[in-house]
């Protein structure tokens, strides 16, 4: 049997990110899929397609929405029965005994050396480096320029912004955000926010 091109739910920038990064990488993308309340039509030179039938006939996909909330209820309800396939881009480094999960986006030149486990539907964006030993809950997202020293854990759905730094065995809480620049020196607690060189948590109006 003919097996049907990929296709890559969501048609955002981070959508665009992934057509390019399966392309290069020599996989065929058939379309993207949006939600009916999403304009279809045709972004990055492919067919975007917002019909039921579309949805319910996905089997090979890309979750390429960037909330991890959002992804998270994709996966666990619509597209429960779909098969995730990760878009890895070439220039990336996967080390020896390290393991990643289905549906992880991989942007651009990035490293995870050795025995890191990733998860699903993780999202890790160019220049992020992922030391030995980490470990990245599903549905967790990495900024551009991400440092994970040796050890690290950022658990379920968190989320950190460019350019953070974990120190080394230091944990992000599950779907906490860490805000752009940020070093983490102590635990994170799940659902915080925290922001700042060392992190600490986000209180407006203070600067
Ligand atoms: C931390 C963050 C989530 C907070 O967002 P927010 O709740 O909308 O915060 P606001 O923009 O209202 O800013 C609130 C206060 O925090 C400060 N602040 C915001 N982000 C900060 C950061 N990264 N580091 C230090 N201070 C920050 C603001 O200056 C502001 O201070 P003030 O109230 O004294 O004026 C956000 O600023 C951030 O850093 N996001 C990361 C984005 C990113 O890198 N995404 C990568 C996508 S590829």
């Amino acid at each position: 049997m003919m097996e049907d091109g990929l296709r890559i739910v969501g048609a955002g920038g981070l959508g665009r990110e992934v057509a390019w990064v399966l392309e290069t990488s020599g996989q065929k993308v058939e379309c993207f899929l949006v939600e009916p309340s999403f304009a279809a039509g045709a972004c990055a030179g492919l067919p975007v397609r917002d019909d039921l039938e579309a949805w319910a006939s996905t089997r090979r996909a890309v979750l390429a929405v960037g909330d991890g909330q959002a992804r998270m209820r994709l996966a666990r309800d619509k597209l429960r029965e779909c098969v995730f396939v990760s878009a890895l881009h070439p220039a990336s480094v996967i080390g020896a005994r390290s393991r990643l999960g289905d549906g992880v986006m991989l942007l651009g030149p990035a490293s995870i050396t050795v025995d890191a486990e990733v998860g699903q539907h993780v999202l890790i964006n160019p220049g992020c480096t992922i030391a030995h030993d980490s470990r990245i809950g599903d549905f967790a997202s990495l900024g551009p320029g991400c440092h994970l020293a040796g050890g690290a854990i950022v658990e379920e759905g968190a989320n950190l912004g460019t350019g953070v730094v974990v120190l080394p065995r230091r944990r992000v809480g599950a779907w906490a955000t860490v805000g752009a620049g940020a070093v983490v020196t102590s635990d994170v607690p799940p659902g915080a926010v925290v922001v700042g060189v060392p992190a600490r948590p986000l209180t407006k109006g203070d600067s």
